[in-house]
């Protein structure tokens, strides 16, 4: 199983105070020595944490995949196919959220994603959609020639009581379980810590694990590498149980 780390908040932290660190890719590069599979990035329009340059730094210096998470923009989109990262997850944006706050709409969107994941695949770049854990979401992805995807935890993630927590895994379970039907390999991410992500890991099919926020939290106390290692221990020793 694949854990891909997100090290958007490295850059919100240097962010805050306008500095030159942390560096995000240094990050980078802690969590490639760490094992993990990939490194993420998003470079939002409001380029809020990330920007261009973290991506072209971090493209340069580490070996494993770069994973672009990125709006259909025309802009980013550019950047994208000059920047020819392995993969590009396509996400949707608002300017005013906190955090993505929900999977991509197929159904509204999908002529504009279509055409934009057409793009990238001819540039060399993999595609992966992410999309609530909703079946007909996962079926459009599909007839959209796309073969990766990854499914919003997000819900998932913030569950207030123990009843929201068993439906929304129920929900991730069977999503996942679909979406191997028609032959995607599954991703899962947002929101995932150190404690949610078990029961997630105990679900057969998943591929890879996408996380951010709760490693960059948990690396301020045991440092980058440890917080990487102390996951990956984590999801194959629950992957085994
Ligand atoms: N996957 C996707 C598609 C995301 O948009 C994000 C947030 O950038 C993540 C995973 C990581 O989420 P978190 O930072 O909550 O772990």
């Amino acid at each position: 199983m694949n854990l891909g780390v997100n090290v958007d908040h490295v850059a919100t932290l240097r962010n805050a105070r306008g500095t030159t660190y942390p560096e995000p890719v240094i990050a980078a590069l802690c969590a490639e020595y760490a094992g993990c599979s990939s490194i993420v990035v998003h470079v939002r329009e409001d380029h809020r944490h990330i920007k261009e340059r973290d991506a072209c730094l971090i493209k340069q210096a580490i070996k494993i995949p770069l994973n672009l998470e990125m709006s259909v923009n025309k802009t980013i989109v550019s950047f994208a196919l000059a920047l020819k990262p392995k993969q590009a997850t396509l996400v949707p944006e608002r300017r005013q959220e906190l955090t993505t706050e929900g999977g991509l709409d197929l159904i509204k969107n999908g002529l504009k994603i279509e055409k934009v994941s057409r793009q990238l695949k001819t540039a060399g770049i993999a595609v992966s959609l992410f999309v609530d854990p909703v079946k007909n979401q996962i079926k459009l992805a599909r007839s959209m020639g796309v073969s990766l995807i990854e499914i919003n935890t997000g819900k998932y993630s913030e569950s207030k009581n123990s009843s929201g927590f068993k439906r929304q895994l129920s929900k991730i379970k069977e999503a996942v379980n679909f979406a191997k039907s028609q032959g995607f390999s599954v991703a899962c991410g947002h929101g995932l810590d150190y404690e949610n992500i078990k029961p997630i890991v105990k679900i057969k099919g998943i591929t890879e694990f996408n996380i951010g926020h709760s490693i960059v939290c948990r690396s301020v106390f045991v440092g980058f590498p440890l917080a990487v290692e102390e996951m990956l221990g984590l999801i194959e020793k629950v992957s085994r149980q």
